[in-house]
């Protein structure tokens, strides 16, 4: 008998069968399109952890605008991005003038850096090719519609590029209200930015992009349990296999409302059941499915997150490993290490703008990527005592 395909999805911004949880950004987004020039969301800024489904709101968001007859372009921030807008939103034989230069191309030192090293000597740059691409493009549209610019890994954009988006984007609303039409038959713009927590820390700090500061702010959290549960039952069961509420209440419950773990868990436990010739999702493939997906988590985020800090920084986190998964004092680390306490209130404030810990009540500090605690004593710890 041929094998169903297994329906989960766990890889990187592809949109899961059932997106879980998300229904008020896609609304909020909706809505800003529908009330016309001027609302709110029609400027938004998605932050969330890594595998929380930045990319795959950015991919739903741009979904609904091409649906709504708007022009939708994407890029992920990283070096040349108005360039490749440029590029991209211009009308074919749209002629280029003399002067103007696309930001990010040609400024040294401006392509690499980026919002957390930035510095705000940093040169304005000419932002008119951006603004004259996006007006041409909207001249040959139909009133109320417009252009949306969809921007994934917004961590690493540089300034320049920020300052040209925001005189684009200030550009076309003013053009627009000169027309005198209602708000609803203006031409628009939108933009949707996705990024790391970190970033809401950078915008913050940082006065040129008021811009941004002035974004409609969705954090993506953890997802509802019960919803989890409810999505594991209808994909099993659209897709050929079946699996009991309790079961699917079960696997919900270890991944622990995160989006890639959910999408691991799903189909690490249909491809057990597979394996057995199975229609049925039972508890054995629950138990493989979950000690699978953690696996595949610990590689695919865990392991990344731990060797991409600092050396004092994992020393932090290895002390705060031997808790558990629970909270740990702050006082019991720089024993535990031998570490002076300016040492550990140091690399605390590091790790808290990092979003790797967070407070966790007077004194105390909790990990916030699940399973980066178990991780170190699986692992690390492990291969430590080898
Ligand atoms: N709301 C959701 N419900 C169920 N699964 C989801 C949801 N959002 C994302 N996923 C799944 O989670 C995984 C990660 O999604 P995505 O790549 O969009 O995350 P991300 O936040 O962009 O991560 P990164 O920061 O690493 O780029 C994918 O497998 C996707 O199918
Ligand atoms: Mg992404």
């Amino acid at each position: 008998m041929a094998k169903t395909p297994n329906p989960f999805k766990p890889t990187a911004g592809k949109v899961p069968p059932v997106l879980i949880g998300r229904q008020d950004v896609l609304d909020g987004f909706e809505s800003g399109l529908a009330d016309g020039a001027g609302a709110p969301g029609r400027l938004m800024l998605i932050t969330g952890q890594r595998g929380f489904g930045k990319t795959v709101m950015l991919s739903e968001i741009r979904s609904i605008a091409e649906r709504e007859g708007w022009f939708v372009v994407a890029d992920n921030a990283s070096v040349g991005m108005c360039d490749r807008l440029v590029r991209a939103i211009r009308p074919r034989g749209m002629r280029m003038r003399e002067v103007s230069i696309a930001p990010s191309v040609g400024v040294a030192g401006l392509a690499t850096a980026t919002f957390g090293g930035m510095t705000l000597e940093t040169p304005p740059v000419d932002a008119r090719t951006l603004r004259d691409a996006v007006t041409e493009r909207l001249e040959k549209m139909p009133r109320g519609k417009g252009v949306l610019i969809a921007i994934d890994e917004t961590q690493g954009v540089s300034m320049g590029d920020v300052v040209a988006l925001a005189e684009t984007f200030q550009h076309v609303q003013a053009d627009q209200d000169q027309t005198g039409l209602p708000d609803a038959q203006k031409k628009g713009i939108a933009f949707v930015f996705a990024g790391l927590p970190s970033l809401v820390d950078d915008i913050l700090n940082n006065k040129v992009s008021t811009f941004l500061q002035r974004a409609e702010r969705h954090t993506l959290a953890e997802v509802p349990l019960v919803e989890t549960r409810d999505a594991y039952v209808d994909v099993v069961e659209s897709s050929g296999k079946t699996i009991d509420d309790e079961l699917a209440l079960r696997a919900a419950k270890a991944a622990g409302g995160h989006p890639y773990m959910i999408q691991l868990i799903g189909y690490h436990m249909w491809r057990s059941a597979d394996r057995r010739g199975s229609e049925a999702i039972e508890n054995v493939d629950v138990d493989a499915g979950v000690r699978d997906a953690l696996h595949a988590f610990y590689e695919a985020v865990c392991a990344p997150t731990y060797y991409g800090l600092r050396p004092p920084q994992r020393l932090f986190l290895e002390a705060m490993a031997r808790d558990g998964e629970g909270v740990t004092h702050v006082a019991d680390i720089g024993a535990r290490v031998e570490r002076t306490d300016s040492w550990v209130h140091k690399y605390r404030a590091s790790l808290i703008r990092e979003r790797v810990i967070e407070a966790a009540g007077y004194g105390l500090v909790r990990c916030c990527i699940p399973h980066l605690c178990e991780y170190i004593r699986d692992e690390v710890f492990w291969h430590e005592r080898e």
